[in-house]
């Protein structure tokens, strides 16, 4: 038994259980962190998503300890954090780098220097210094920056120095703390793209806090929500995006799949007829369901609007439709989810702008 529970956690590198973070007194008291619990498997980009306010940053800063829970346990690669000395403590969380929104890059120090800062006793002699350094800033794509100082780069080049700072120590862990909120949309997917091959060449596990839900979709594998302090829903990423439980979630994925905009000048252009919102994932995306429709049911779909995105190589299509008649409609919608289709109408008046 006891060797079972060893296996399963060996897969996980970091095990948050049980973990409450509470600031202020009493009747002032905000529960930042309220009973979470996250495992992250080692290897992989876990995404934390939710509104300002949630407890995203609190609850990242729980990993390295920069924040003390008031209850719970923090063990990360195996170590239980909250039991170690203050010295033990600094050398485990050079098992874990943390990059910051706003880069937190020291301004009167080269991009070389700002690097080197952090390896500041790590036995490294000055050559071996040198060679990681340069080593890193090739990694990141800067080598030819290290002599300039922060304020000669753009937003995404510091954000490269920080994330070369944040490898400095070899760590396993990497902590992102809306490391890509402060860049424009084409800087965040380069900054992104850089994050995915750190993951993948060097093995890191990735925490990446965002309020972005675009951000999710295009590195993450497994996905929490975050809101109040709870976590309130997770899972794999095709698996939250294909079928969102929770009415939060699917607000934050609709913002990330350009549905929501289509859907408003769809709606207008159809001048009353009721459209209609199909979701398929998987196999079902190719399926000829709109030939079966007719087939079965006689009924003529027009499609107004389609797009199928490739999630962690899982097709995810929505079409947007309108149909010739309400005849058969209920038979219709049961054999659509029959075979895994969800259908929703969109213009209903329900649905929440
Ligand atoms: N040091 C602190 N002292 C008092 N309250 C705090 C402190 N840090 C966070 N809080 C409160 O805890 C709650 C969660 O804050 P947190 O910064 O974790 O949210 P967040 O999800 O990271 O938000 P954002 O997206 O704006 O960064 C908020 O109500 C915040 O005001
Ligand atoms: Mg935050």
């Amino acid at each position: 038994m006891r060797g079972d529970q060893r296996m399963v956690s060996e897969a996980k590198v970091i095990e948050l259980s049980d973990i409450v973070v509470s600031f202020g007194q009493k009747q002032h008291a905000v529960t930042a962190v309220d009973h979470v619990s996250l495992s992250v498997d080692k290897g992989s980009i876990y995404g934390i998503v939710g509104f300002s306010g949630a407890g995203k940053s609190t609850l990242v800063r729980v990993i390295n300890l920069l924040q003390r829970p008031d209850s719970g346990s923090v063990v990360v690669d195996g170590v239980d954090l909250l039991g170690l000395s203050t010295q033990k403590l600094r050398k485990e969380r050079k098992n874990i780098g943390m990059i910051f929104q706003h880069f937190n890059l020291m301004e009167s120090r080269t991009v070389f220097d700002n690097v080197a800062f952090a390896l500041k006793g790590s036995g490294l002699n000055k050559q071996e210094r040198r060679e990681r350094i340069e080593h890193l800033l090739d990694l990141v794509g800067i080598l030819d920056k290290q002599k300039s100082y922060p304020d000669q780069l753009s937003g995404g080049q510091k954000q490269r120095v920080a994330i070369a700072r944040a490898l400095a120590n070899e760590p396993n862990i990497l902590l992102c703390d809306e490391a890509t909120s402060a860049l424009d949309p084409k800087t965040t997917l380069a900054v992104l793209k850089l994050l995915k091959e750190i993951n993948q060449r060097l093995g890191i596990t990735i925490v990446l806090i965002t309020h972005e839900m675009q951000v999710v979709k295009e590195i993450c594998d497994t996905v929490a929500v975050m809101d109040a302090g709870s976590i309130i829903e997770r899972g794999g990423v095709a698996e939250i995006f294909s079928d969102p439980k929770h009415e939060l979630t699917a607000d934050f994925i609709r913002t990330a799949t350009h549905v929501e905009q289509a859907e408003q000048t769809i709606v207008e252009y159809a001048k009353g007829r009721k459209v209609y919102e199909l979701k398929f994932s998987g196999e079902r995306a190719s399926e000829p369901v709109i030939v079966e429709l007719y087939k079965r049911f006689g009924l003529t779909t027009n499609v107004m609007y389609g797009n199928v995105e490739y999630l962690q190589n899982t097709p995810l299509g929505t079409m947007l439709v309108t149909f010739d008649n309400d005849d058969h409609l209920d038979s219709a919608k049961e054999f659509l989810n029959g075979e895994g289709i969800s259908i929703q109408q969109v213009n209903t008046g329900e649905r929440r702008a």
